[in-house]
């Protein structure tokens, strides 16, 4: 009765609830001015911190699992990779962290039943050569956590692929440190448009997952500018990440989390990073080396063998073997980014919001389908025709949906989960990865194409019977796999369980043979030669069967490029094995015959796995640099993939000076509207004094038929500069560089020379 009174008295007197709230927003800000949002941030920072007490900034600085909300909090569905409490009383949010390479991740299920759209794996990204496409995914992604709640994400994964295993290479954007960086910065301009922050992930080296979290990965340190650490620095300047992931590996002799030269010198000194550093989930290995390092705050400290950044830096603190400064800094950095990027004063909602999951599909499928590379086609057995009478569909779960990738960036797929499958003799620490199959299916949507042929689906596990039934065909489409995680190689390129043997025979019985490959990147194929068409499909994400069915009959182009080397043989890698596999290997028999302990509280994530060191040899020279320094021919080339259409290059010129840019033109000479992707290369001598190309600008085109665009692209000289390490400088020497434009890295095309000055840039 009485509150209805006020609320019709405050109603005549004319004063509405918006204005009421801004006058208690007021009254909120005057009582504690940080949460002025018109005060500049550093303002804001130090009227903050000046509040906060020592526990409250040891709190900001360690973080958990973010399952830990069951227990505290059982009401908060929040869950994700991690949670970090905010200061309720000063207004500073908790941080809820999600993984999100490739969508909300829900990796082992943690948040039951809920799902999100998962866009194809950030290789097929990579693929499409476009920015755009890389900024709409981000965008998509930082929606939907927004939307769930989730304001940190654990996305913005850019190691560099140079090893062909590596069981995370789908997570990455591949081989090259400019296609790298741009899709990376772009990727994750579009998470944090969404007012929430993304990391920029694994800095740096976690370039194979066998033992990484005890191997060193060793390289010489200009080697290191000019290529991981040049993606990072790229994908740093473009996307400007609120946090920083360091990787679990050592770097030359150091953790990466506790590694004064990466942190301290390279990314916050040289580059001014403005953020945080958060660790790997266990990538922490003391307080008060790691502290004084760079490192800004613990994540998910159950995975660490003590709780580094609690109570022992508290005492550290106290002690001054940490000084408060450093501590403040920490926090200082943390709150910085939280106020900049509105987590303060727009913050992500606490109930789950709607999410338009019919647009968000179309983001995914637009990536799949463009990300699509087409790698054969013979006598023009693709686009097919929808007018074809019989079709046989062959393996790869086609009748039910596409292969994922596995590990933290696993995402329950918006078009459902048809089949999750163990890992055969998968250690049982990783039980809770699983073989999972987005409900997208290729079979149906080709059905949906060919109305009136008749389409016969086999599973493939019975190869005599495919090619019986191949043999006739008007079209046979062989689905072949190739599953990949977080935390464990390949110990082969070659597809598993007898596919290989299965294509050769379909492709002897039916040479009008497709094969379209889910794979998390290169793969070995000895029927080549044998079959009609091969289309990497990658994982194709929550949308994947009709992207592929999109691609097959034509109705957009085949636009995809490879993003890294296919190798013709493991033998052509510049490591020939994994190293460290003997030591995973043997730590996994021992832990096997060990009994497990009752009640043991504390993990050893590393498995038990022996320390061992990775020589990077290849330097600076990773992927197709390192082929043509060694004169290895691929498989296929980075960069290579055919169109539906044909392109011409012309009027290729360069123009110098200390800001340089080259133009040219794109003719569509073919008769269907196309997508290519010119590419230009410039000639740098690598660490053996020969000039290797490098990837220095491309552009990703549509093109109606007989229809041409001139571009205009700058060039970073840091593309064409060697690290001098003992200056810390960029050096470009004067000089005319030779440029190539191409289609792919070892392509002939149109040449040009640019003529630079001397110059030197900041490291
Ligand atoms: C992965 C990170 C991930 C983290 C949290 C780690 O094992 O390396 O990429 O963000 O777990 O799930």
């Amino acid at each position: 009765m009485r509150a209805r009174g006020w609320w019709s008295w405050l109603a005549r007197a004319g004063v509405g609830l918006g204005a009421l709230l801004a006058a208690g927003t007021a009254q909120a800000q005057e009582a504690r001015p940080w949460l002025d949002p018109t005060l500049p941030t550093p303002r804001r920072v130090d009227l903050a911190l000046g509040q906060m007490t020592l526990d409250e900034k040891i709190a900001m600085v360690h973080g958990n699992f973010g399952s830990i909300l069951k227990k505290t909090r059982p009401d908060d569905k929040r869950i994700g990779a991690g949670h970090v409490p905010g200061v309720p009383r000063l207004g500073i949010p908790d941080l809820y962290e999600s993984d999100a390479s490739l969508g909300v991740a829900n990796g082992g299920t943690m948040r039951p039943g809920d799902v999100a759209t998962a866009l194809p794996s950030s290789l097929a990204t990579a693929a499409t050569f476009d920015p755009d496409i890389a900024y709409e995914g981000g965008a998509m992604i930082g929606a939907e956590a927004r939307a769930k709640g989730f304001n940190v994400l654990l996305a913005g994964g850019a190691n560099l692929t140079r090893d062909p295993w590596n069981g995370r290479n789908f997570e990455y954007l591949g081989e090259d440190p400019w296609l790298t960086g741009v899709m990376a910065g772009a990727a994750i301009r579009g998470v944090q448009d969404n007012g929430i922050i993304s990391t920029l992930k694994h800095v740096a080296l976690n370039a194979q997952e066998s033992g990484r979290y005890v191997l060193d990965a060793r390289i010489d340190q200009a080697a290191l500018r000019e290529s991981d650490l040049l993606a990072f620095q790229v994908a740093m300047e473009r996307g400007r990440p609120d946090s920083v992931m360091c990787a679990y590996n050592k770097v030359n002799g150091d953790w990466s989390c506790e590694n004064d030269w990466l942190l301290n010198q390279v990314l916050k000194r040289d580059w001014g990073f403005p953020g945080w550093v958060m660790s790997d989930w266990g990538g922490v290995h003391s307080t008060v080396k790691a502290a004084l390092a760079g490192l800004d705050q613990e994540s998910g400290q159950e995975l660490d063998r003590e709780v580094y950044f609690g109570d022992p830096l508290r005492a550290a603190v106290d002690q001054g073997a940490v000084p408060a400064a450093r501590l403040d800094d920490m926090v200082r950095r943390i709150l910085g980014r939280l106020f900049d990027r509105g987590l303060v004063d727009r913050p992500a909602p606490d109930m789950p919001q709607a999410i338009d999951y019919a647009a968000h599909g179309l983001v995914a499928r637009r990536a799949a389908e463009a990300g699509a590379v087409l790698l054969r086609n013979e006598g023009d057995l693709l686009p097919l025709s929808t007018a074809l009478k019989r079709v046989v569909v062959i393996g790869g779960h086609a009748d039910i949906g596409v292969l994922s990738g596995g590990g933290s960036s696993q995402v329950q797929a918006v078009s459902g989960t048809p089949l999750r499958l163990p890992i055969p003799n998968g250690p049982a620490n990783l039980g809770f990865i699983k073989i999972t199959y987005h409900g997208s299916s290729p079979l149906a949507a080709l059905k949906a194409r060919l109305p009136g042929a008749e389409v016969t689906y086999l599973d493939g596990s019975d190869p005599a019977r495919a090619a019986a039934a191949a043999r006739g065909a008007d079209a046979v489409l062989v689905f072949a796999e190739q599953w990949r995680t977080e935390a464990i190689d390949l110990e082969t390129l070659a597809l598993p369980d007898g596919q290989d043997a299965l294509i050769a025979a379909v492709a002897a019985a039916n040479p009008r043979t497709a094969v379209v490959l889910e794979t998390g990147g290169a793969v070995l194929m000895p029927w080549l030669g044998k079959v009609g068409a091969v289309l990497e499909a990658w994982y194709p994400g929550d949308q994947g069967g009709e992207a592929i069915a999109r691609v097959l009959f034509g109705e957009v182009d085949a636009g995809g490029r490879l993003p890294l080397t296919f190798p013709a043989a493991e033998a052509q890698a510049p490591r020939p094995r994994i190293p460290g596999l003997e030591n995973v290997k043997a730590a996994a028999a021992a832990q096997a015959s060990k009994p497990r302990t009752p009640g043991a509280t504390t993990v050893d994530i590393t498995g038990g796995v022996q320390a061992f060191d990775v020589a990077y040899v290849e330097g600076a020279d990773v992927g197709y640099r390192w082929y043509a320094r060694t004169a290895r021919e691929p498989l296929f080339p980075f960069g290579y993939g055919l169109s539906y259409s044909r392109f011409r290059h012309g009027g290729f010129a360069a123009q110098g000076g200390a800001a340089p840019s080259v133009r040219f033109t794109v003719t569509n000479t073919g008769s269907r509207p196309g997508v290519d992707v010119p590419q230009v290369y410039a000639l740098v001598p690598a660490a053996d004094g020969k000039p290797v190309r490098r990837l220095v600008a491309f552009k990703r085109l549509e093109l109606a038929p007989g229809h041409s665009a001139t571009v205009t692209l700058p060039i970073d000289p840091r593309l064409i500069a060697r690290f001098d390490a003992d200056g810390a400088v960029w050096k470009v020497t004067a000089g005319l560089v030779p440029l190539v434009l191409a289609s792919h890295a070892t392509a002939d095309g149109p040449t040009a020379r640019l003529s630079l000055p001397a110059l030197s840039l900041k490291p």
